[in-house]
């Protein structure tokens, strides 16, 4: 069976331990200068509808140095701008590639994708997940604590892609997870249901609040993103004036642990979700956890290709 990543919840705890140790691997190897190889003659097929830094760059250098190829496709440079359907542009491009990664708006866009593709799929974002994002973060967070059981991590903001793969993952290994919103910006209620079900079986805890103050109180580890995500340029206004009080400044990170690190997936607004004092302060991990996306990537990236050839 090819296995996609669409979601955290496509991984058990088993398998994102795997990534973990193989990314921590790979990194090491590359800190070494020693060679990777171990995706040679393969093809990486990068679809994308929304603009991308990090993403793109990272999937692009993790397969120079795994030995492959990546081609990167704007949406409109495809047939896809023209109408072509996103089955039968999965049917064609599954016969060249050997994955296939996907930048899209819709979530169903990409099950649709994935659904009709040959070979294994990756979100690398929809407007309802961000499980790249996530693998770099838990990472990230291992690298930086030493392990993920028993943590606390503290979301504050919006209840947006991000934040619902950050809170399945982090259930999903046995974080516990404070989910800090304004009222009306909490995560979708089916994607925190199914995080208090992984929350059950990891042990972990999970809140949902309206409080930022009380959210990050004793956190190990504090996390935002921008509160205008890509698409929602029409709510700008109205969002700017509701996240107001949810702004990660030194006040607030005071209510968390002293050794806390504070973690934003980027690109960051300063002085909207998150002041300069904090994003350039002592406790700021977001440099590291951003070339975490490759390390944790060429491992994905390693897995998927390789589970298709058994
Ligand atoms: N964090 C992240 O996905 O960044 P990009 O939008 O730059 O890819
Ligand atoms: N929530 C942001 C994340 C960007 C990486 C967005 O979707 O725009």
């Amino acid at each position: 069976m090819i296995k996609h990543l669409l979601s955290m919840q496509d991984l058990s705890m088993q398998e994102i331990v795997e990534i973990l140790g193989k990314a921590a691997n790979l990194k090491q190897k590359l800190r070494k200068g020693e060679s990777h190889e171990l995706l040679r003659g393969k093809t990486l097929g990068m679809i994308f509808a929304k603009p991308s830094t990090r993403t793109r760059v990272s999937f692009e250098t993790a397969m120079t140095h795994l030995g492959g190829h990546a081609i990167y496709m704007g949406w409109n440079d495809l047939q896809l701008g023209r109408g072509e359907t996103i089955a039968d542009t999965a049917r064609t491009l599954s016969r060249y590639l050997d994955i296939i990664t996907a930048r899209l708006f819709e979530h169903d866009d990409i099950i649709e994708l994935a659904r009709h593709s040959s070979v294994p799929v990756i979100n690398a974002l929809t407007g309802l997940h961000h499980p790249c994002q996530t693998l770099a973060d838990l990472l990230t967070v291992q690298e930086h604590k030493g392990r993920l059981k028993g943590l606390k991590l503290a979301w504050v903001g919006d209840g947006n892609n991000v934040c619902n793969s950050l809170m399945l993952g982090c259930t999903l290994v046995g974080i516990n997870t404070s989910i800090g919103c304004p009222e009306g910006y909490e995560p979708p209620t089916k994607i925190v249901k199914r995080a208090r079900g992984n929350a059950a079986k990891s042990g972990a805890r999970i809140e949902i609040l309206n409080d930022p103050k009380k959210t990050v109180a004793g956190a190990d580890i504090v996390y935002t993103d921008v509160w205008v995500s890509m698409g929602q340029d029409k709510e700008k206004r109205r969002r700017l004036r509701d996240f107001r009080k949810f702004q990660v400044n030194s006040r607030l990170l005071k209510q968390a642990k002293s050794d806390v690190i504070f973690m934003h997936c980027l690109p960051a607004h300063r002085g909207e979700e998150v002041t300069d004092e904090v994003i350039d302060g002592p406790h700021s991990v977001v440099w590291g956890q951003a070339e975490n996306r490759m390390h944790s990537q060429k491992a994905l990236l390693v897995s998927l290709v390789t589970e298709v050839k058994r």
